[in-house]
């Protein structure tokens, strides 16, 4: 007899409360979404099934404890890895989080990796708070890739780029750096969250392993976060086994939010771009603007690039003020009264920053350049967004 037969009627009320309702009958259609399934304990019809389950669950996808992940989340990883390319995908809290299983289940004391000059900032922290005191050596490069091969050597297990860089967008040749990796036995990383696996896709282009920060246009609504990890077949055993070890998993309800985030990923992501080249070509040539940051622009130097190795650009545009102090910049900022003023970008709603892009870099010298603002064009309409932009114009530069 199964273990989830309904008890017997004459159960005392205690046990009828704990054993009531677990096996409801549903007659009828389905639901259009995965249920969000909740859980911490599993339960098994018999002790052989535990067991079984038990002794696949190292190589396997399958569900045993809440804490080795759960169908909502599976179902999430699903969609990431068809998106990606991949293998398969695994969920962490957030994009930092993924982005540090990714170092801690892939490189030793004693080894080398090198990163991009612009990645996401928090990265460097982790090297200076944990990779380097742990005993591995990081040298930086710059973010077009082009000294990457100056730096390799023998002990070199992984670089690590974020392509685009999400602050100024620097593009570099993904798949010379798949070879520069592979013919020096280490792994290329690439933090795709500007590409959302949907404008790039870095593992149908020679990387082994694609991060995502799916709180940004995976989720597009500003409320979960999450990071995401997709390997090749060839890599995936080792980031499976690390995330079992470490207790990495994600809440059913975040994952859920998640997936229904990604139904219209690919729809929010031609809106956006497509908002974000009018303000783009609003933006160039204004007189108070020294340079506009978009891949989209034959004049960026990544131009080409993106061009052959992307699908397209996203809300995120960067610009240059021709001559503005810090304090000017910020009242810009301050002054726009549709963009919110925040930094995690990707959901549907418009942003703006000051970017300290000479502040997160140590291959290049930025220091030179004017303030730089980062918007995230949302889903606003652009004429609402440019109006807003040109009234802050007048505000601190005048007419
Ligand atoms: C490019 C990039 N990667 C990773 C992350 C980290 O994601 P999370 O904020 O979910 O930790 C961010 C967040 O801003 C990001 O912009």
């Amino acid at each position: 007899m199964s273990r989830q037969a309904p008890p017997p009627r004459h159960s005392r009320l205690a046990t009828r409360l704990a054993k009531g309702g677990v096996d409801a009958v549903v007659v009828g259609g389905r639901a259009v979404n995965p249920p969000v399934v909740r859980a911490s304990t599993v339960l098994f019809d018999t002790m052989g099934d535990l067991n079984e389950a038990r002794r696949r669950r190292a190589t396997e996808r399958m569900f045993t404890y809440g804490a080795r992940g759960n169908p909502t989340g599976f179902a999430l990883e699903d969609v990431v890895a068809g998106l990606e390319g991949g293998y398969r995908t695994r969920l962490f809290p957030t994009g930092l989080a993924a982005i540090s299983m990714v170092f801690l289940a892939y490189v030793r004391p004693g080894d080398h990796v090198l990163i991009a000059d612009c990645v996401y900032q928090p990265v460097r922290h982790f090297v200076e708070t944990f990779l380097k005191p742990w005993g591995v050596h990081v040298t930086f490069f710059r973010a077009d890739g082009s000294d990457a091969d100056a730096h390799i050597t023998a002990r070199t297990k992984m670089i690590y780029i974020e392509a685009p860089g999400s602050l100024v967008y620097e593009m570099c040749d993904i798949p010379a750096l798949a070879d520069l990796a592979h013919r020096h036995g280490a792994l290329l990383v690439a933090d795709n969250t500007w590409g959302s696996g949907v404008q790039c896709r870095p593992l149908m282009l020679g990387a082994d392993i694609s991060v995502m920060a799916a709180t940004k246009y995976l989720s597009g609504h500003s409320d979960v976060m999450m990071g995401t990890v997709t390997t090749t077949q060839d890599v995936w055993q080792t980031l499976s086994t690390m995330a079992d070890a470490q207790g990495a998993a994600v809440s059913p309800d975040d994952a859920y939010l998640v997936l229904r985030g990604t139904r219209t990923l690919s729809a929010r992501l031609q809106m956006h771009e497509c908002h974000a080249m009018e303000v783009v070509h609003w933006l160039n040539g204004l007189p108070d603007v020294a340079r506009v940051f978009c891949l989209a622009l034959p004049t960026d130097p990544g131009h080409e690039l993106w061009r052959r190795d992307c699908l397209g650009t996203n809300g995120l545009v960067s610009f240059e003020f021709a001559n503005a102090t810090p304090a000017q910049a910020d009242r810009f900022v301050d002054s726009l009264t549709l963009f919110g003023i925040g930094a995690s970008w990707g959901g549907f709603e418009s942003l703006a920053t000051v970017s300290n892009v000479a502040g997160t870099r140590t291959c290049e010298d930025w220091s030179s350049a004017g303030p730089i603002v980062r918007l995230h064009i949302g889903l606003e309409d652009p004429q609402d967004l440019i109006d807003d932009l040109a009234a802050a114009f007048e505000t601190v530069f005048g007419g």
